[in-house]
C-alpha cells in the first residue's frame, strides 16, 4: 500500500469508526478515572512548560488530548484525515465553550499539510502507526514535525509497543485486526529515536506503561499497570509506551514570547 492508499484506507476507518463506542476513542473526554488518570499520567510525563501554549496535536481524533488541553487554557491546531472525528470533536468544544482555544482545524493527510506556524509542543496520540508504515516514513514524519517546532519546543506523544502481542490481542477485539494496525511493527523506539535524532531532535526520553490491556475502561487495571509500570517486567513488554524530545537550536521555550490571534484563524473547511 502506498501513502496515498494508506491515507484513503485510514480515512475510511476512521470516518466509519467515529461514531462507535468502546474503542478507546472517547477515553479522555470520558467522565471515567481511569480515563482521566490516563491522561494525568501523559500530562505528567510530558511535563509541559507553564503558561499558554501553542500545541499541534496530529491525529487528534475526536480531541482526547486536544479538549482537555484546551482546558488547561492552550491552543490547539487540530489535523486529522477524518472530517467525522474533527466534527465530533468541533461539537464537542463548541459546547464546552472552547472555541477561543482552537487556532485551527485541518481535515488531511498530516504529510501534505502545508502548516505555516511553529508550535511550542506537538503531540500525537497512537498516531504514528497510522500515518507510517515503513521507517523511512517515520524520518519523513519528524523531519516535518522538529520543523514545525519552535526552538525549544517538544514533541510528546504515545504510541502501541510493537512487542506486546498485538496479534493475540486483536483475535479478542473484533473490531480491530492486525492488518490494519500493521504500522505497529515500524514505530519501534529504536526507529523513533533515530528519527528524531536525524531531524536535530534531542533530550529523547522513553516511559513503558500499561501491561494488561483496557486500563482505560478499569481503574482497578489502570492502578495495576501504574504498579506494575514501575517493575523491569514492563520494559520487556507493555502495551504502550510514550516519549519526548526537543527541539534543540539554543533557544528556550517561552511560552508566551510570539501572541497569535486565535479566533480569526479557526477555519472549518467543510463549512465553507
Ligand atoms: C488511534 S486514533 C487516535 C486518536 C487520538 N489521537 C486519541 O488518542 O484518541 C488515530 C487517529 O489518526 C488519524 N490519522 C490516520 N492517518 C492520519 C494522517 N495521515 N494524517 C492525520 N491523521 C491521521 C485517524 O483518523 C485517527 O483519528
Amino acid at each position: 500500500m502506498n501513502h496515498t492508499e494508506k491515507v484513503a484506507f485510514e480515512t475510511d476507518r476512521f470516518d466509519g469508526l467515529a461514531n462507535g463506542e468502546g474503542l478507546m476513542l472517547d477515553r479522555y473526554t470520558s467522565p471515567s478515572p481511569s480515563r482521566k488518570a490516563e491522561l494525568d499520567n501523559f500530562l505528567a510525563f510530558a511535563g509541559l512548560p507553564s503558561g499558554q501554549l501553542d500545541i499541534l496535536d496530529i491525529g487528534c481524533g475526536r480531541g482526547n488530548y486536544a479538549i482537555p488541553l484546551m482546558q488547561l487554557g492552550h491552543r490547539l491546531t487540530c489535523v486529522d484525515v477524518s472530517i467525522n472525528s474533527l466534527q465530533i470533536m468541533l461539537d464537542t468544544v463548541t459546547e464546552l465553550g472552547l472555541l477561543n482555544n482552537l487556532s485551527e482545524i485541518f481535515p488531511g493527510d498530516f504529510l501534505s499539510w502545508a502548516g505555516g506556524y511553529k508550535y511550542d509542543a506537538i503531540i500525537g496520540g497512537a498516531v504514528i502507526h497510522h500515518i507510517c508504515d515503513c521507517a523511512d516514513s517515520i524520518t519523513t514524519l519528524f523531519g516535518k514535525i522538529s520543523g514545525m517546532l519552535k526552538d525549544g519546543g517538544m514533541v510528546v506523544m504515545k504510541e502501541p509497543n510493537p512487542v506486546f502481542p498485538y496479534r493475540l490481542y486483536y483475535l479478542f477485539t473484533p473490531s480491530m485486526n492486525w492488518q490494519q494496525e500493521s504500522g505497529i511493527q515500524y514505530s519501534t523506539k529504536k526507529n523513533i529515536r533515530k528519527a528524531a535524532r536525524d531531524s536535530g531532535l534531542s533530550d529523547i526520553r522513553f516511559r513503558n506503561t500499561g501491561l494488561f490491556p483496557f486500563a482505560d475502561r478499569s481503574h482497578l487495571i489502570f492502578k495495576i499497570n501504574r504498579w506494575l509500570d514501575r517493575s523491569l517486567l514492563i520494559e520487556l513488554i507493555s502495551q504502550e509506551f510514550m516519549f519526548s524530545a526537543t527541539k534543540t537550536g539554543g533557544g528556550v521555550l517561552n511560552a508566551n514570547r510570539e501572541e497569535r490571534t486565535v479566533s480569526g484563524l479557526v477555519r472549518m473547511f467543510w463549512e465553507s
